[in-house]
């Protein structure tokens, strides 16, 4: 399963990266405010990090207004992603940039049905958020899980990303189920290398070789 980071911070970005099991990154137009400068300098600087899969998402409701944006993002680099809200509007969309092989991610994905049609339409990727479902006591992960074997039903080639992941559980889940990908900010990325008995062990090996006569 890929690794992505859901951030638009270039130091958080560099020091995944640094571990080298970084496969892509995911923004969207919250994550990109929070940074403060300008967003095309920022996904900009992303693609000339990474060499995976960068998601810049679009944000005009209509269709002529998300392909132009979209064709803007896709000229900045190879390595962009355009994530397009799952509406109408937003699935004739999706159509005309597979047509034009401008990857797509279809994101704010909340049932099957909405991720069905997302595939049909030609998406490269659909984007369930399993957090904001749990946030409301629904199962995200089931959500996921039944886009996966809808897709293996039909043979789809879309990517499942599953995104809005909130702790290291979501992503151990996501693998088990055979999810192509899991964003997640850098505070759970970084939980993922974590166990305190990794730690304690690490500790003791050092102080029995330390009390080694040599
Ligand atoms: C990623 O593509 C999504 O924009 C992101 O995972 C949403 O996460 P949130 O629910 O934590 O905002």
């Amino acid at each position: 399963m890929k690794l992505f980071l859901d951030t638009a911070n270039i130091t958080e970005i560099e020091q995944a990266q640094a571990m080298g099991v970084l496969d892509g990154v995911t923004t969207n137009p919250t994550l990109l405010a929070k940074e403060g400068r300008d967003p095309v300098q920022v996904v900009q600087e992303i693609c000339e990090i990474l060499e995976g899969p960068v998601n810049a998402e679009v944000i005009s409701t209509d269709c002529e207004g998300m392909l132009k944006e979209a064709r803007q993002w896709a000229k900045l680099s190879e390595n962009i992603v355009v994530k397009i809200p799952m509406t109408r509007e937003g699935m004739k969309a999706v159509k005309k940039l597979s047509e034009e092989e401008i990857p797509t991610n279809v994101t704010l994905v909340f049932s099957p049905s909405q991720a069905l049609i997302a595939a049909k339409a030609g998406a490269a990727y659909v984007s369930p958020f399993v957090g904001r479902l749990d946030d409301r006591s629904e199962d995200g992960m089931q959500l996921a899980a039944q886009i996966i074997q809808i897709f293996n039903n039909y043979g789809f080639g879309t990517e499942v990303l599953v995104a809005s992941v909130r702790h290291p559980m979501h992503v151990v889940e996501a693998a088990l189920m055979g999810a192509d990908i899991a964003t997640m900010p850098y505070a759970v990325f970084e939980k993922l290398f974590e166990h305190p008995l990794t730690d304690l062990g690490l500790q003791q090996f050092l102080a029995d070789w330390g009390k080694l006569k040599r």
